[in-house]
């Protein structure tokens, strides 16, 4: 039921201030500060002798992925790698009895997840999901995990389930972390900063008219760099990957500083660059590749905290999003880029919901 909306991919976009808070509730626990998770189905002994982990997944799934690899290493120091599930199936990378496995999937159907995970489950490690659709074959076939409770996602471009995953990968990494290193005080923190989270949202969405300004402007151009980095790096790829599969416009995800060893030669008046830029410990280094980009005639397109005047100085035009901690930065960073993939993808003529060449669930090889 598309409602007041015109399309399935709006509509699920502006879910998601209620799909974060249905991924949070009940997750929760002030008094331990700590995340509560039932599904997992290991004991806390178990969980704790764990000293490895290995996320498995395809497409918008994989970027979150990468975020739950930096969440992971930061709050629970546990070593972490995140596996194109098409890779896993046919690699035989070493792992200890002591790895835990989790396949990252939306659909719980998608072929290559499927089979990494049940590569990764007659080995003998323990393997969970975390899954969107309730019954699905992974659902199924894992031994545990977490739900995304996002509702059903009918628009092919994934949006709403991949801020849900990256909701719950925060959840497992402070579950993970209160068993090692994260101290009670750090743990409490990242409640307060997640209760917050679906008013965050609500305020992200305000940029709606304005990215479509925005849009209309940008809609020219076939080709678009993405650049981000540390939790924003992630945010670029998965800001690249809607642009192509809804615009078929070609766009490129990248590390901002890798830029200088390649990408850059591509920068020219007519290619546009998408800078994630909300304010962390790296902003200056981010905003001096921003420098670069301009200084070789780029379009700059920024996402950047509310009020932040060094960027507006720089970038041509600042979409802006609430501050918030820079591990939450990419819940924040990807509803401008879901937005604006979605504008321009309109602008172009295209079916935004049924975008050509793909399907919703990959279940073929
Ligand atoms: C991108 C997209 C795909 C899926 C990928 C994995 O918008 O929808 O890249 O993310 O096919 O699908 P799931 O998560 O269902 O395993």
């Amino acid at each position: 039921d598309l409602g007041d909306y015109p399309h399935y991919m709006l509509k699920e976009i502006f879910e998601q201030p209620q799909t974060i808070e249905n991924a949070l509730r009940g997750r929760l626990d002030s008094e331990e500060a700590t995340a509560v998770i039932g599904g997992l189905n290991l004991t806390a002994q178990q969980l704790r002798t764990i000293d490895r982990v290995v996320l498995t997944a395809c497409g918008t799934s994989w970027h979150a992925g990468l975020v739950g690899e930096y969440l992971l290493e930061e709050f629970a120091r546990l070593p972490t790698e995140v596996e194109y599930a098409s890779e896993l199936r046919y690699r035989n990378p070493p792992m200890s009895d002591r790895t835990l496995v989790f396949a990252i999937t939306q659909s719980g159907e998608t072929a290559d997840t499927l089979a990494a995970m049940r590569e990764c489950k007659r080995k003998g490690h323990p393997t969970l999901a975390i899954c969107n659709v309730v019954g699905s074959t992974i659902g199924r076939e894992a031994d545990g995990g977490m739900y995304l409770r996002a509702g059903p996602e009918i628009g092919v471009a994934s949006t709403k389930a991949f801020t849900s995953q990256v909701t719950v990968l925060t959840l497992l990494a402070l579950y993970l972390g209160r068993m090692r290193h994260l101290s009670y005080p750090a743990g409490k923190r990242i409640i307060k900063q997640l209760r917050d989270m679906p008013s965050k949202i609500e305020e992200a969405l305000k940029c709606n008219d304005r990215v479509a300004e925005i849009a209309a402007k940008y809609a020219k151009y076939d080709n678009y760099l993405y650049l981000g980095r540390l939790y924003n790096f992630p945010v670029a790829l998965e800001g690249a990957l809607k642009l192509k599969e809804i615009s078929y416009i070609h766009a490129e995800g990248y590390p901002a500083a890798e830029m200088k060893h390649g990408p850059i030669a591509l920068v020219d008046e007519q290619t546009p660059s998408v800078f994630i830029v909300p304010k962390c410990g790296i902003q200056p280094k981010v905003i001096s590749n921003m420098e670069e980009v301009k200084a070789r005639k780029g379009p700059v397109i920024a996402i950047a905290c509310e009020g932040d005047a060094e960027v507006a100085r720089i970038a041509d035009d600042v979409i802006y999003v609430p501050d918030v901690e820079e591990y939450l930065q990419p819940l924040v960073c990807a509803i401008p880029l879901q937005l604006l993939s979605y504008h321009v993808a309109l602008l172009r003529g295209c079916n935004v919901d049924r975008p050509r060449n793909l399907a919703k669930s990959v279940t073929v090889e």
